[in-house]
């Protein structure tokens, strides 16, 4: 309710703004500041409302778990997601410590629902005694696991969930609370450290979750959470397992950069480019307000990720019909990457506020350092804002000097980004997740809480409050030679802050193998009473694969890992094509997983019922 008064509220101001029709620079500035002022407010609840378990448009989702998305189908976002949780609570964090005490109970929330989660087992793996399962990306929105196909692991959510953990606990420590941070909040911190520092140096699904292979948004966010790990262990007297990682990930880091742009995914031979908004993203999500701007941790003053910024941006002014005609220098609408054809590839709110934030960000950082290096590698980003640029440094001087006016150019650039997502924003403020490249009508899933928590973030810079430095310029410099290595982890559920005392979890693998003669179209599951085959939730239930489907062996398979020792009721259902009703095996089936220990088993079944036939559509 409060939501929709606050929405008609709204939609008055954008109204009489656009009737306005500003006579000078300063009422465009001013017009704009009113729309992020209400739109941030907008988009701060709208994150809200995507929380359980109070959030108004997120029924079910238990206390702490941030639902993607309220969309259950086309796209299906009904789901949490341990990144996108991440980045929204360190918004909140952020928030909070600005002086919103309100969020203090959603951040207690989180802490306590991210204690239980490392502990779940999932198809990524299980929590003890390696980490594997903290790997796992997304989750029902009860924390319960979730069986379906996906781009597993994402190795970048124990690194953000970290940096977001670690923000709060150093304003407990400075708030006079330093035994809650070390005793409820650092052991889930250690498990999440733990895993980056073993697991850095393999592959993984990068934050679009398309792409496996090495991720620069995920190492650049690994590289943080180890350097914040080392900075917060000696100051809770604690040890940090992995942290010792912390300069190998530096230095792998630096291995993103092609001579002219950050490739954003690499060890991957994916076909693309590699310029992708990943770039951007990680940029913003390590700035600090306190770094060099040489530092290799790749801030946004960074010469490279300045590079990076023109050539990534100017691929979208050919990619999207509604960038048309904007003269480079000035924002337009901007995506994932150009090869992008997921919705038909659309520009999305959150990496157009970001592109913002990422600009906002880089004069944050000049003006506290009061002076700017321009290199050939950064020359041509500069070119398009203040023509007379040279290859130079320019000390800050007063409002006419040429670091003023090239800090109010790359200011005035960040505000056109933000213009362009004025120009997107529905009347009600309510943000999705794209926006057609065509028409930059709204689509994709509604109210995506990443682009809320986008919005405030950006906000937040635009208006001069910056997070506390996360120490970047203690970060030891990354060795001559980049090794691979790996800390082995030290894994302990985190008991203080509620998650159950698992001890080590033994599985056993089972392979379902079922005879199932099928059309083209139809597809099996097994299904059954525990949560690792689903709970008897046909969402959730393992999928199974045909790869040795022939006509004489119609044999369907899935392999899982279940609790050594119990007995499942399971079976197996057909999905329809043509929006028929799933069909399922008239009996129970029974099994018991062998002890721990044992050698896996196979069950081999053939279907019982009903078949399916192919419908018209
Ligand atoms: C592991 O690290 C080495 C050294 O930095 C690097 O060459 C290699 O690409 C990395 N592999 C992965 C998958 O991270
Ligand atoms: C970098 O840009 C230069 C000049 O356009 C070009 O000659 C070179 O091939 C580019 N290198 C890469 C790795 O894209
Ligand atoms: C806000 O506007 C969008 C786009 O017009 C619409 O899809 C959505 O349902 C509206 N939301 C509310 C809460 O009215
Ligand atoms: C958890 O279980 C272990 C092993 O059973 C036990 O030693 C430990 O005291 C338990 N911890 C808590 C907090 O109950
Ligand atoms: C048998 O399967 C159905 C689902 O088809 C389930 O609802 C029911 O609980 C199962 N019964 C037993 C005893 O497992």
């Amino acid at each position: 309710m409060y939501f929709l008064l606050s929405i008609v509220g709204f939609a008055g101001v954008l109204f009489s703004g656009a009737n306005a029709a500003p006579h000078s620079n300063l009422d465009v500035r001013a017009a704009l500041d009113d729309f992020v002022s209400q739109q941030s407010t907008v988009s701060l609840q709208g994150a809200l409302n995507n929380i359980g378990p109070d959030g108004s448009e997120v029924p079910g989702a238990k206390a702490g778990f941030v639902v993607a998305s309220p969309s259950k189908v086309n796209p299906p976002y009904f789901y949490t997601w341990t990144r996108d949780s991440a980045l929204t609570l360190k918004m909140l964090i952020d928030e909070f410590i600005f002086g919103n005490t309100n969020l203090q109970s959603y951040i207690e929330d989180y802490i306590h629902a991210q204690a239980v989660l490392q502990t779940v087992s999932n198809p990524s793996g299980t929590f003890l005694p390696s980490g594997l399962g903290m790997g796992e990306p997304k989750y029902q929105v009860d924390g319960t696991r979730f069986n379906g196909a996906w781009g597993r692991p994402q190795r970048d959510g124990p690194a953000l969930r970290a940096i977001a953990l670690i923000s709060y606990s150093n304003w407990l420590m400075k708030n006079g609370q330093s035994n809650k941070a070390k005793t409820v909040i650092w052991p889930i911190i250690s498990n999440d450290l733990s895993y980056v520092g073993e697991y850095w140096n393999q592959t993984t699904f990068d934050l679009w979750e398309e792409t496996k292979g090495s991720s620069f948004f995920t190492v650049q966010n690994q590289n943080r959470a180890l350097v914040q790990g080392i900075q917060l262990s000696k100051d809770l007297g604690v040890k940090c397992t992995g942290c010792d990682q912390a300069p190998e990930v530096l230095c792998f880091l630096q291995s993103f950069w092609n001579g002219n742009f950050t490739v954003s995914n690499i060890n991957v031979d994916n076909g693309r480019t590699g310029l992708d908004g990943n770039s951007i993203l990680g940029a913003i999500s390590i700035f600090d307000i306190d770094a060099y701007c040489d530092s290799p941790t790749m801030q946004p003053c960074h010469s490279k990720s300045l590079a990076n910024f023109k050539v990534l941006i100017d691929t979208f002014r050919e990619t999207y019909s509604i960038n048309k005609g904007i003269p480079l220098g000035s924002g337009v609408a901007v995506g994932r990457y150009a090869e992008d054809v997921y919705m038909g590839g659309n520009p999305w709110y959150l990496i157009t506020t970001a592109a913002a934030e990422f600009l906002y960000d880089a004069v944050a950082q000049w003006k506290a350092r009061h002076n700017l290096y321009v290199d050939e590698t950064s020359l041509a980003f500069f070119k398009d804002l203040y023509p007379a640029v040279q290859v130079r440094k320019y000390d800050s001087g007063n409002e006419n000097s040429p670091f003023a006016q090239i800090m109010n150019a790359v200011t005035a650039y960040a505000d056109s980004f933000v213009a362009i997502t004025e120009k997107y924003v529905p009347s009600n403020g309510s943000l999705a997740e794209q926006f057609n490249r065509d028409t930059g009508v709204p689509l994709s899933a509604i109210d995506l809480t990443w682009s809320y928590a986008a919005f405030v973030t950006m906000s937040q810079r635009k208006a001069g409050k910056y997070p506390s430095s996360w120490g970047s310029r203690n970060a030891v410099a990354p060795p001559a030679t980049c090794s691979a290595t790996s800390t082995t982890g030290v894994f302990a559920p985190a008991t203080a802050a509620g998650a159950p005392n698992v001890t080590s979890t033994c599985q056993v693998g089972v392979t379902f193998n079922v005879d199932a003669t099928t059309y083209y179209g139809e597809n099996l599951y097994v299904i059954g009473s525990t949560d690792d085959v689903g709970a008897w939730d046909v969402d959730n239930a393992l999928p199974m694969g045909a790869g040795s489907y022939t006509p004489a062996d119609p044999l369907w398979t899935v392999t899982s890992f279940l609790n050594a020792g119990e007995t499942v009721s399971y079976k197996y259902v057909r999905q329809e094509n043509c929006d028929q009703p799933y069909l399922y095996e008239t009996q129970n089936r029974t099994l018991t997983v062998p002890a721990c220990g044992s050698d896996g088993i196979t069950q081999a079944d053939s279907w019982t019922g009903q078949v399916g036939t192919a419908g018209t559509c």
